[in-house]
Order: C-alpha cells, then sequence, then structure tokens
C-alpha cells in the first residue's frame, strides 16, 4: 500500500485548498500571555507549514466573551492585539506554503485552572455543570446564549478577514457546544434542552448558521465533534447510526462542510456491525468530507500522555486501509507534530528510523 499516493493527494473544498491529507490537529500550548500570540507562537506554525503539513489547525482560541476561558496563557481570537497576533501567523504560514484555520473555541464550565488564574466573571455553560453534579458557574441567559452566538460568528468573519484557510468550531471534549449536546450537562428546559440529541443540538446549529452568514457561502466551515468527554471516555452521544444521522445532518444543513471526528483510538468503533470509524459514520450518514485523529502513528493514545505516558512510532497500514476504501478524506496528527514539525517529510520520505514517538517533556516548548 502506497503511503504516498494516499496521504499525498491534493484536496479542494471551497476556500480550502491543500498539497496532501495530513491535517495538524488543534493542540493548546498556552505560550500566548494575556492571550497575544507571540513571534514564537507564529515561529511554530511556521515550521508546520516548511514541514509541509497540509492543513494546520490552530490551538484552540477563545471567542470574546469574558469567561470563554480558563488560562491566560490561552490566546484569544478577538481584541486588536491578538488578533495582530495571528495576522503573523497566518503569513508566516502562507509565507512558507501551507494553509491553516484557526479552532475557534469557548470552554463552558471549567474547573479552575491549576495556576489560580480565573477570569473576571463565573465560568458560564448551558446548566452551570462541567460534569453531572458539578456545578462551577453560571447558566446562561437567552442574551448571554445571543452573545455567544454573535461573537462565535465574529471570530469566524475575523478568521476570513485576516486570511485564513477555513475556520474550525470547537464542539468536542466537554467544552462549551458539547456541553450543550450532552443530557450529563445540559439540563434545560428551554428551546436549548431536550430529551433528544437534536435538541440539544439547536445551540450548535445556531452557531453554525451564524458563522455561515458571517464568512459566506465558498469559506470552509469545520466542526470538531467528540462522542467522549473527560467525564465519561466510554461516551456516546449518539448511540445507534439513526442517532447519529440526526445529529448530523442538521448541522451539515446550517453550514458544516466537514466534519473533524475526534477519538483518542482511529480505529475503534462504536456501533456494532461495522468497523466503520466515527468519521467513517459520519461520511456515510452525512456525504460530508471528514477528518480522523487518534493515535495515528503512535502506540499510546493522548489523555495518557497528558499523565506522563510517552509513545513510540507505529505503523499506518490500518490507517491506510481505512483511508484507501474511502472511509475519511484527511488525517489529524496531534503528538507526533507537536514534537517534530518534519513528521510529514519524513514519512512521505519513509524515513521511519528518524521518528521520534511522543514524550511529555515535549510539551515544556515549542519547537
Ligand atoms: C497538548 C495537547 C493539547 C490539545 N489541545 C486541544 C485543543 O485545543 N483543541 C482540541 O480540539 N483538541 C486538543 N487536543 C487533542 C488533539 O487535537 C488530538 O485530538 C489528540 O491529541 C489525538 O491526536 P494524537 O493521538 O495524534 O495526538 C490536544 C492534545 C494535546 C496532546
Amino acid at each position: 500500500m502506497s503511503t504516498n499516493n494516499t496521504l499525498f493527494r491534493p484536496f479542494s473544498l471551497k476556500s480550502l485548498n491543500i498539497k496532501n491529507r495530513i491535517v495538524m490537529a488543534p493542540m493548546t500550548r498556552s505560550f500566548s500571555p494575556n492571550g497575544v500570540p507571540t513571534a514564537d507562537v507564529a515561529a511554530y506554525y511556521r515550521k508546520r507549514a516548511e514541514g509541509e503539513v497540509g492543513l494546520i489547525l490552530s490551538e484552540g482560541t477563545v471567542i470574546n466573551r469574558v469567561s470563554s476561558s480558563n488560562d491566560a496563557n490561552i490566546p484569544h481570537f478577538y481584541g486588536t492585539e491578538a488578533l495582530a497576533g495571528w495576522q503573523n501567523v497566518i503569513n508566516g504560514v502562507h509565507a512558507a506554503g501551507g494553509a491553516m484555520g484557526p479552532q475557534i473555541w469557548h470552554m463552558g464550565i471549567m474547573d479552575n485552572h491549576h495556576s489560580g488564574w480565573v477570569p473576571s466573571q463565573p465560568f458560564e455553560g448551558p446548566s452551570g455543570l462541567n460534569r453531572p453534579g458539578n456545578t462551577n458557574g453560571n447558566t446562561m441567559t437567552d442574551a448571554d446564549i445571543a452573545d455567544t452566538i454573535a461573537a462565535f460568528g465574529r471570530a469566524a468573519a475575523d478568521a476570513k478577514r485576516l486570511g485564513f484557510d477555513c475556520v474550525e468550531i470547537h464542539g468536542a471534549h466537554g467544552y462549551l457546544i458539547d456541553q450543550f449536546f450532552w443530557d450529563g450537562t445540559n439540563q434545560r428546559t428551554d428551546i436549548y434542552g431536550g430529551k433528544t440529541l437534536p435538541e440539544r443540538s439547536r445551540f450548535a446549529v445556531e452557531v453554525i448558521k451564524e458563522v455561515r452568514k458571517q464568512v459566506g457561502e465558498d469559506f470552509a466551515i469545520i466542526i470538531r465533534l467528540s462522542q467522549w468527554k473527560p467525564a465519561d471516555y466510554n461516551n456516546l452521544l449518539a448511540k445507534t447510526p439513526q442517532e447519529l444521522e440526526a445529529w448530523l445532518n442538521p448541522m451539515a444543513d446550517a453550514g458544516v462542510d466537514i466534519f473533524h471526528c475526534s477519538q483518542r483510538r482511529f480505529w475503534e468503533t462504536d456501533f456494532e456491525g461495522s468497523d466503520l470509524n466515527f468519521a467513517g459514520w459520519a461520511k456515510k450518514v452525512t456525504g460530508k468530507a471528514t477528518i480522523t485523529v487518534g493515535s495515528v502513528g503512535l502506540d499510546g493514545e493522548f489523555l495518557a500522555a497528558f499523565g506522563g505516558a510517552s509513545s513510540n512510532p507505529s505503523s499506518l497500514d490500518e490507517l491506510l486501509r481505512r483511508m484507501n476504501r474511502g472511509d475519511f478524506d484527511l488525517v489529524a496528527v496531534g503528538r507526533p507534530l507537536l514534537a517534530d514539525p518534519h513528521w510529514v517529510q519524513k514519512i512521505r520520505d519513509n524515513r521511519t528510523e528518524q521518528l521520534k514517538g511522543f514524550s511529555k517533556e515535549a510539551l515544556a516548548q515549542l519547537v
């Protein structure tokens, strides 16, 4: 099976034109003091473009709500200084022949950060909960919800204005949008709550519609989703293919071009009777392009890595088998690209003996 033929085909969708199928997964680095991406951050992304990553997705970057972040060093995607920082980032990436989209983010209800920093207003979410039984903030009012939707739209408009190639909405991993999806954190009795997943998806659908309205028809919109939550790794928001279809299609109709299907291990399946993974199912039920992710090229998953576990390089054969079958369009790679800007070139040139794997020490600096 040829890695080159499979992973090194170009891909085009609306505003997005990329030279290969490899996407740098969004990874929070917390190197942006007071929310402003520095020259070091710009250099870090530029190196990935020079290293021939097809599409770079930025670390999560927060929208303009007072309590959208729990960490003073996570970049903002609003305000003159932060947007000037992002302008440097995208200019550098484009100068090196790359393509990039910011991952726009509102964290929702969080635990307090270990640094002790807290936003000047309480965290906010659908029901004040970040996991069942744990309240650490306010329940959003209608006005909060409307302003948050508008803030997502403004961030997307700014992404387009600065020259980014696409935008990704962070709808995964237990953060704000996902807190609306999950009945464990959404106990609202108004139109943003409800017994069914499609009812609890109304907030996401309204965010997507606003983003689409702000960027126009020709700008590519990605949404990142996960079935799992940090509070419940085995959670399935959609328990059957039918529920998956009922969850995703309203988002596709609202304007999503690409579903970024977050898994910890890309080879795992959600529904019995098929070996399709989340991205495979999402493509099958929506007909939209999808991105797979999760331990590509590594033998250990990323949450264990936060606990200090190291991962070694592993074969891409299973990934290529699925991709050659047409299960998904793009492949996101996280830790290997965090640790090594030249990962793509090593894969392309079959220099497997030079692959580094991943250890926690890589998190300490931007290389
Ligand atoms: C240091 C680190 C920070 C991350 N931050 C984000 C983030 O900001 N947004 C997001 O959607 N996922 C985030 N993730 C998850 C990655 O995007 C990716 O899904 C995960 O690492 C699995 O891919 P991998 O096995 O190739 O590393 C992060 C992962 C790591 C290792």
